[in-house]
């Protein structure tokens, strides 16, 4: 068992990356969604980045039996990285507050942080956004992100202490411009209210369902990502190849990699600088491999100096 930082109680978090990709055939013919390539990295990399900046080292990966096999091949069980990545089988899309169901035994008495696999998340302090939001969680803790077409998403309205007051799906007239993102943190109360919900009329269990039963109790919360952050679903080929090419461009203009697994665990303390540059090595014939060496050996020089 890995411990959380600075004594904090313990977050699981939980990837889920099964669905159906209906939007995204024929590339998921036989391939998972979310190990598309989203130009340098897996899809994957990009919603597991997300936890581990938020210090979460305890990770269950849900996917369908058909892909598991393929994820665990990639990921192994964390270690190489300085976490703990367990697997579990979604038999069929039931629903994204399932995962609160099949991961129930991983969350045990924890807190649990949960991401959708196909979510891209990038903005200046993001982790800080992060610790923020786990620190001051009591009951329900959501991610809000302007949008031009908010008919489209669930919709949030806050008022001015961040504290939610309606959530509602694809209203015909939104009440403001927040959509809800694929991020969620939630107290323990979440397993049992998860395993109250009944399907709804499109045969799913709604991760819906389980925020307004938080707002319903005065216990549920949206932090606004502002300007300057991204977030970005790869569900279409548009926004498959959008989001490649963002990460290409900040990418290629910056110097610097988003969504790098083994950068963020280097920097989150996670592993030290000479497995990072081990791990670099292995890839050496491409550009992430001398990425990842180039990292760990200024990061070994700062630390040094
Ligand atoms: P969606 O984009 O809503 O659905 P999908 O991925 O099946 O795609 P499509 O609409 O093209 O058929 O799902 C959002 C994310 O949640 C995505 O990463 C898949 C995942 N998911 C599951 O793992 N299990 C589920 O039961 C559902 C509904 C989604």
């Amino acid at each position: 068992m890995i411990e959380s930082p600075q004594g904090r109680p313990p977050v699981k978090g939980i990837v889920l990356a099964g669905g159906s990709a209906t939007r995204l055939r024929p590339l998921t013919g036989a391939l998972s969604k979310q190990l598309l390539p989203v130009y340098d990295k897996p899809m994957i990399y990009y919603p597991l980045s997300v936890l581990m900046l938020g210090g979460i080292r305890d990770i269950l990966i849900i996917s369908s039996s058909q892909h598991l096999d393929m994820f665990q091949a990639m990921l192994g069980d964390g270690s190489r990285i300085g976490v703990n990545i367990t697997y579990a089988e979604q038999e069929r899309p039931r629903g994204i507050a399932d995962a609160f169901r099949i991961g129930a035994g991983h969350i045990g008495t924890d807190r649990v942080a949960l991401v959708l696999g196909d979510n891209v998340f990038h903005g200046p302090g993001f982790s800080a956004v992060l610790n923020n939001s786990i620190d001051r969680l009591d009951g329900c803790e959501l991610f809000g992100y302007p949008v031009k077409s908010p008919e489209r998403y669930g919709v949030a309205e806050i008022d001015a202490a961040g504290r939610l007051l309606s959530i509602e799906e694809k209203p015909r007239r939104p009440r403001s411009n927040l959509a809800v993102t694929g991020l969620y943190f939630y107290d323990n109360d979440v397993v049992e209210l998860a395993k109250d919900l009944t399907p709804s009329a499109r045969d799913e269990l709604e991760i819906t369902d389980i925020n307004l039963a938080y707002l319903a109790q005065g216990r549920a919360r949206l932090t606004e990502l502002g300007r300057g952050f991204a977030w970005l679903d790869m569900g279409t080929h548009d926004s498959l190849l959008q989001a490649g090419q963002y990460v290409q461009l900040l990418e290629q203009r910056q110097g610097e990699r988003i969504a790098c697994i083994e950068e963020i665990a280097l920097r989150m303390g996670f592993i030290d600088a000479d497995t990072c540059y081990l791990l670099g090595k292995e890839l050496d014939a491409s550009s992430y491999g001398n990425y990842l060496m180039d990292v760990a050996t200024r990061f070994a020089a700062s630390a040094l100096g």
